[in-house]
Formats: C-alpha cells, sequence, structure tokens
C-alpha cells in the first residue's frame, strides 16, 4: 500500500491534484516539490488565500490537508527518496528551438525529473506521468530510469489530467473519468491497482479505467484535440452566421440537442485560450507528422488555424467597425484570463486581440476581477511585437471597471466573469464617448438591455 507520495511540480495540476489527494486520502503522506522558491514560499503562507493559484474551493482543500499529511517543499530530493509513488507534474511546453519548434513539446523537464529520480531512488518506486505528454514518452522515461539508476525497479504508470481550470476542484472531486495506463506484466498490473487503490478513495471503481501507456498517453491528446476541436467548429459557423443572419446561439442550441452531439463545449467566442489546447493539437500535429501521417497532421492544425482566425477577426472587426481607426482612441478591455474563475492567462484570447489593437495604436485599459497588472505586461511583452516601453504607454491595467470604462470608445469582453453581466451598464454607458460600443467576445451580456440604453452592441456569431 502507498504510503507516502511526491508529486515534482506544483503547478496547476500538481498544487490541485495532490491536495485532493492530500484531503481524501489522510493515510498517505503527500509532498509537492518545485524548484520554485517562491511559487513552494506561496503554498506555504499561512493566509491560505494568498496560495499562488486561484481555483474556487482550493483554499478550503489546502487550509484542511496541509501540514496534517500534505507538504509543499523546494527539497526535491528528500521527498523523492521518502516516497513510494512519485507523480511527474511538471510542465511540457511548445519547444521555442531547435528541431520540431513551435510544434513539439519540449521535454527537457520531464527528462530532468526522470534523471533527478533514477540518482536519487534507493528502493523500488512507481513513477506516474500526471504531465501532458506525447504518446511513447514513457518508453524514454523508462529507458532514463533504468540505464541511469541505482539497481532498483521502476515502474511507469501513465495518469493523465482531464480537470479544467476554474472548476479544478469540482472536476477533482467527481471527475468523469480517471484514466491509469500501465504495463500489462504482473509487476505493471499490481502498480496501477496501487494507484486504483488511491483513487478509489473517494471515485467510483466503475469511472477508473486502466488501460496499457500508450493509449493512455494518447487518450489525453485525444480529448484535448476533440474539446478544442468543438470550440474551433462552432465558432466557424458564428462567422456564417454573422453573414446569413442565423444566431449561433440558436445554432448552438438546436444541434446540442441532438444526444450524438450534446450540449456541451459549444459556446462561441473570441477563441480559446489556456496552455493546453494548442499546445496539446501542435504536439499532435507534430507527432502525426513524423509517423508522415500528413493528413492527419493537416486536418488537427485546421482547430488552430481556425482559432487564431478568430482572435484575428475580432481585433479587425473593431477596428473597421470604429471608422476603420482605432489610433489614440481608449479601448477598455473586460477580463483578460483565458476563461472565468482562474488568475491563469496563459495563451488567453485578450493578449492577441490587445497585441493587434495596440499595433493600430490604441489606448487599453484592462480590468480583470483575478489577474495582475505585472501578468498582463508579462503576457505582451513575451510576444516581442514591441518595446516593453511601448506596451506600457499604451496599455494600463485598472482595479475598477468603472474606471477602465471611463471616456473609451469601446468597451470588449474577453473573459466571462460572471459580475460583468451585473456591473450598472447604465453608469458605464453615461461615462463613454457615444456611440459607445461593445464588442462582446463572450456572448456574456444582455443585448436587449443594452441597445435600450444606448450602446451599439455586437456579439459572436449573431
Ligand atoms: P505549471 O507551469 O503551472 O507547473 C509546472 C511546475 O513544475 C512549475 O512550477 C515548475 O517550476 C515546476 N518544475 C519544472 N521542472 C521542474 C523540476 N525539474 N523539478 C521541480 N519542479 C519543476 O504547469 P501546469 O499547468 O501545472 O501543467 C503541468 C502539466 O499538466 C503539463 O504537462 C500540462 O499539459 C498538464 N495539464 C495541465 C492542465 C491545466 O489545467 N493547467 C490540465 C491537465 C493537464
Ligand atoms: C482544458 C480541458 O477542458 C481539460 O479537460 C484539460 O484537462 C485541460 O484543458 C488541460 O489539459 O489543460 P482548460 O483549458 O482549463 O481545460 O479550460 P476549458 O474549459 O477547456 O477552456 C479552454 C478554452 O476554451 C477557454 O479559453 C474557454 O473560454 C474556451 N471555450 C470553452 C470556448 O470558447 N467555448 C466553449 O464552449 C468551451
Amino acid at each position: 500500500m502507498i504510503k507516502n507520495i511526491c508529486c515534482i511540480g506544483a503547478g496547476y495540476v500538481g498544487g490541485p491534484t495532490m491536495a485532493v489527494i492530500a484531503q481524501k486520502c489522510p493515510h498517505i503522506k503527500v509532498t509537492v516539490v518545485d524548484l520554485n522558491e517562491k511559487r513552494i514560499a506561496a503554498w506555504n503562507d499561512k493566509d491560505v488565500n494568498n496560495i499562488p493559484i486561484y481555483e474556487p474551493g482550493l483554499s478550503d482543500v489546502v487550509a484542511e490537508a496541509r501540514g496534517r499529511n500534505l507538504f509543499f517543499s523546494t527539497e526535491v530530493d528528500k521527498a523523492i527518496d521518502e516516497a513510494d509513488m512519485i507523480f511527474i507534474s511538471v510542465n511540457t511546453p511548445t519547444k521555442t528551438y531547435g528541431v520540431g519548434k513551435g510544434m513539439a513539446a519540449d521535454l527537457k523537464y520531464i527528462e530532468l525529473c526522470a534523471r533527478q529520480i533514477a540518482r536519487v531512488a534507493k528502493n523500488d518506486k512507481i513513477v506516474v506521468e500526471k504531465s501532458t505528454l506525447p504518446v511513447r514518452t514513457a518508453q524514454a522515461i523508462k529507458d532514463i530510469l533504468d540505464h541511469t539508476g541505482n539497481g532498483v525497479n521502476f515502474q511507469i504508470l501513465s495518469n493523465p489530467e482531464f480537470l479544467a481550470e476554474g472548476t479544478a476542484i469540482e472536476d477533482l472531486f467527481a471527475p468523469d473519468r480517471v484514466l491509469i495506463g500501465g504495463d500489462t506484466t504482473t509487476e505493471g498490473q499490481k502498480a496501477i491497482q496501487a494507484l486504483v487503490d488511491i483513487y478509489a478513495n473517494w471515485v467510483p471503481k466503475d469511472k477508473i479505467l486502466t488501460t496499457n501507456v500508450w493509449s493512455s498517453e494518447l487518450s489525453k491528446l485525444t480529448a484535448n484535440a476533440f474539446l478544442a476541436q468543438r470550440v474551433s467548429s462552432i465558432n466557424a459557423m458564428s462567422e456564417l452566421c454573422e453573414k446569413t443572419g442565423a444566431d449561433v446561439n440558436e445554432v448552438a442550441r438546436a444541434i446540442g440537442m441532438d444526444s450524438r452531439i450534446g450540449p456541451k463545449f459549444l459556446k462561441a467566442s473570441v477563441g480559446f485560450g489556456g496552455s493546453c489546447f494548442q499546445k496539446d493539437i501542435l504536439n499532435l500535429v507534430y507527432i502525426a507528422k513524423t509517423y508522415g501521417l500528413n493528413e492527419v497532421a493537416d486536418y488537427w492544425e485546421q482547430v488552430i488555424i481556425m482559432n487564431d482566425h478568430q482572435k484575428r477577426r475580432f481585433a479587425k472587426n473593431i477596428i473597421s467597425t470604429l471608422y476603420n481607426t482605432v489610433s489614440g482612441k481608449k479601448i477598455a478591455f473586460l477580463g483578460w484570463a483565458f476563461k472565468k474563475d482562474t488568475n491563469d492567462t496563459r495563451e488567453s484570447a485578450a493578449i492577441y486581440v490587445a497585441d493587434d489593437l495596440l499595433s493600430e495604436q490604441a489606448n487599453i485599459a484592462v480590468f480583470d476581477p483575478k489577474v495582475e497588472e505585472k501578468q498582463v505586461y508579462f503576457d505582451l511583452d513575451y510576444l516581442e511585437t514591441r518595446k516593453s516601453e511601448a506596451n506600457k504607454s499604451g496599455l494600463v491595467v485598472v482595479d475598477n471597471p468603472y474606471e477602465a470604462c471611463k471616456n473609451a470608445h469601446a468597451i470588449a469582453v474577453l473573459t466571462e466573469w460572471d459580475e460583468f453581466a451585473t456591473y450598472d451598464w447604465q453608469k458605464i454607458y453615461d461615462g463613454m464617448l457615444k456611440p459607445a460600443f461593445v464588442f462582446d467576445g463572450r456572448n456574456l451580456l444582455n443585448k436587449a438591455a443594452l441597445e435600450k440604453i444606448g450602446f451599439v452592441y455586437q456579439a459572436i456569431g449573431s
């Protein structure tokens, strides 16, 4: 029976997943380690409201388990040494150099973990891939462990994470399924069972699925590809709706009632963001290409092409609607996060829309209830479109939505935060230049109510 778990990587996945395992399994000691000292210090902050990741319900889980059987530490070697089971939950970003640049997953952090585990481990361990990885990565991890280790036995499991940000705790408490892939050998099956036993503390047995390692690794990429494809599909239809008088919300409802299609994940938007959809599809495209499967690669790449187009055309539409110039005009951004209920901004559509508008010399004022000013500038600077000073002079981050909208020519809704719908829109209208435009990239606001006040309101796909 597993008594001691170590998780390498205290990020959006490692933090919440381990907090929930610790809360649900008080008999298991769970230590989450990371090289990032600031992040670990924040996880250990006396005030649980200061933990580094905002997720509804997460601070309560951490408050209950931390110090009891949940620990956050920078002592990676010690935690590896003590653990029976080690989760690898480090980042696997798109490569920014060399072969596969801009497409393949960068596995250097994974390899570093494998080498560190091999060096430190003095007894048999189960190593669990929690990060999203290209199919057959387990083979590489096994090679490293077996060739550089101290002669101890390792079992590699694949246990991809399907949580979505903003609902991480809900998703972890009641997952649609838990997927565990492992070797078909007796030892492999024993390792699978050890992990099944952990989840079985709160997940019904029929929702715990076991497969071979390769199916498990590939299922994760497949799931994200299918989800992203649905968003790109409805977004493609949104553009056609705008040309034809159809309403994408009505179309989504009509097709979603077909039980074969289903109603979820059909919300047209300014484009999907987040750290994973794009990265994982690019990775899938790269894998397909390396096997010479060019049609497969092209098929999935189109999901990304459509998404880029959706972000671009949102910005273009703002410019053309504002009489073909936004130069010197103030545009208020409501939302910067890639979706509501998270402070994560990775690949958020807002970044790309802002970048396009800044290139047209717009003045942008951003309000997001959870995103910090320094993150907004970091995101823009990361694109390297212009100098950091130019980003700072073209864009301000404010902590009040009414201030963001004051004297603006237009408002762009980039994130679907619930609170945006509850604002005093008459007050906002009164403070704006006229005509007062709203570009709702999330179809969040009430069109009729806004038009009654006097706004010129444009949504996606209608
Ligand atoms: P993240 O960047 O938030 O966290 C990763 C952490 O790993 C960082 O804090 C980093 O400092 C640490 N790290 C990297 N190398 C290390 C090393 N050698 N030793 C110790 N610490 C190290 O990333 P994330 O969002 O948690 O994603 C992690 C993985 O999970 C990725 O593969 C991602 O695709 C996958 N995933 C993410 C989500 C999500 O919602 N974010 C959901 C499912 C799967
Ligand atoms: C997604 C998956 O939903 C998770 O199952 C997966 O574990 C995770 O990726 C991952 O591997 O990282 P996440 O990116 O956190 O989760 O959030 P989603 O709810 O999937 O939203 C992704 C993006 O698509 C957001 O920008 C969201 O606004 C957008 N979206 C989603 C739409 O535009 N329309 C929709 O109908 C749904």
